[in-house]
């Protein structure tokens, strides 16, 4: 193998058809030669929520083209490439079959590796695909199917500090938004409203505060917010903005709780790391309310906090490309007949936590 790499990424475990091509070199340096991603949403906007078969048919529609524009933009033939990288898992099963058949034959017929991705890998990974961030670590994801503290050890090697035991954070903001009759995604609609709105007017609780582990709690918080919206009946624009600021600082305060302990934890299994970075990912990443509360719990417990840009936090084929390079840099490929994955922890070792883990929900 040449110190240089050059990985086709492929992502199709929800509602964006994506295709990337990244480059790693021999110090582990990467570079982004194409991102291509094309989203769904407007096709499953008028259902309130992502719908599986929609999903797996616009990216068997889609991901041929996607992925010639990705080979093109980055100036590359199929023979030019050491890997092709697919999302093997977790996610809706019928889109992660389709990209994942693209990617094997793609790698069949052009004689390269396979390398079966845990999408979850792609975003624990993605902060060292734009900088030098050095193992141990610890990740907090927060997406519409997943949230999560992870103790990133290496590639490959995760260690579940704590989890959602019921709804995911970005599912608790568009479930929110549905109740106040905002549109589907509600996350960017609420927070929006929010920045009008009396954070105070409402006490809604703040799940597991306090609470000795990492896990987090939403559908009491969602609840709390029904019981409030039922009671008013006609919502004035006010009342709206109210509750959607209410309900961000309540998720705030919670999240810099949790976000304490998890630090705590950390720094037990870790004493060597003087400043251990804190990397955010996923959709819910993009709120300034919580960046704010990252920002404060980081200059507190002295974390290096690192949020990549939307484009690699959200749903995307780089951060896939990405972890196949991470993953083919210590040999670690994979058989043609690598199963797709509708669950897939990234800590094997992880006690199930009921209620985590949405059935095909989004990573
Ligand atoms: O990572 P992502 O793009 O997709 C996956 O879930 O994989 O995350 C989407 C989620 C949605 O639930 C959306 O409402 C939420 O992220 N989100 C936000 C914001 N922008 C997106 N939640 C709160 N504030 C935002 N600004
Ligand atoms: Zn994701």
């Amino acid at each position: 193998m040449t110190s240089r790499t050059l990985i086709l990424g492929i992502e199709t475990s929800c509602d964006e058809t994506a295709a990337a091509v990244v480059a790693r070199d021999g110090e582990g340096r990467g570079e982004i030669l194409s991102n291509v991603v094309l989203s769904q949403l407007k096709d499953h906007a008028p259902y309130g929520g992502v719908v599986p078969e929609i999903a797996a048919r616009a990216h068997v529609t889609h991901l041929d083209r996607l992925i010639a524009q990705a080979m093109a933009e980055a100036g590359l033939n199929y023979n030019d490439l050491d890997g092709v990288a697919a999302t093997a898992g977790p996610g809706l099963l019928g889109g992660v079959i389709v990209g994942l058949t693209m990617a094997k034959a793609i790698a069949l017929a052009s004689g390269k590796p396979l390398i079966a991705v845990n999408h979850l890998e792609g975003h624990a990974l993605t902060a060292r695909l734009l900088q030098d961030v050095k193992f141990p670590y610890l990740l907090l994801l927060i997406s519409g199917g997943h949230t999560q503290f992870q103790v990133v050890e290496g590639v490959g090697k995760y260690h579940r500090l704590g989890t959602t035991i019921d709804d995911a954070l970005g599912e608790a903001f568009d479930k929110v938004a549905k109740l106040l009759g905002l549109g589907y995604p509600g996350g960017p609609q609420v927070e929006a409203l929010a920045r009008r709105g009396h954070p105070q007017r409402f006490d809604f609780p703040r799940p597991l505060k306090g609470r000795k582990d990492c896990n987090f709690s939403f559908s009491g918080l969602k609840t709390a917010v029904r019981e409030v919206v039922n009671d008013l009946g006609t919502l004035s624009d006010q009342d709206v903005a109210d509750v959607c600021a209410s309900f961000e600082a309540a998720v705030a305060e919670t999240m810099a709780d949790r976000l304490k302990m998890a630090v705590h934890q950390f720094r037990t299994a870790h004493p060597e790391v003087p400043n251990p970075a804190l990397i955010v990912a996923g959709g819910v990443a993009a709120n300034q309310k919580l960046k704010a509360v990252f920002e404060r719990a980081a200059a507190l417990h002295g974390l290096q906090l690192i949020v990549p840009p939307a484009k690699l936090c959200t749903d995307n084929a780089a951060m896939i490309a990405w972890a196949g390079a991470e993953r083919l840099a210590l040999g670690l490929t994979d058989e043609m007949g690598a199963p797709a994955r509708a669950r897939w922890p990234l800590d094997a070792a992880q006690a199930p936590v009921y209620g985590s883990g949405k059935l095909g929900g989004k990573a």
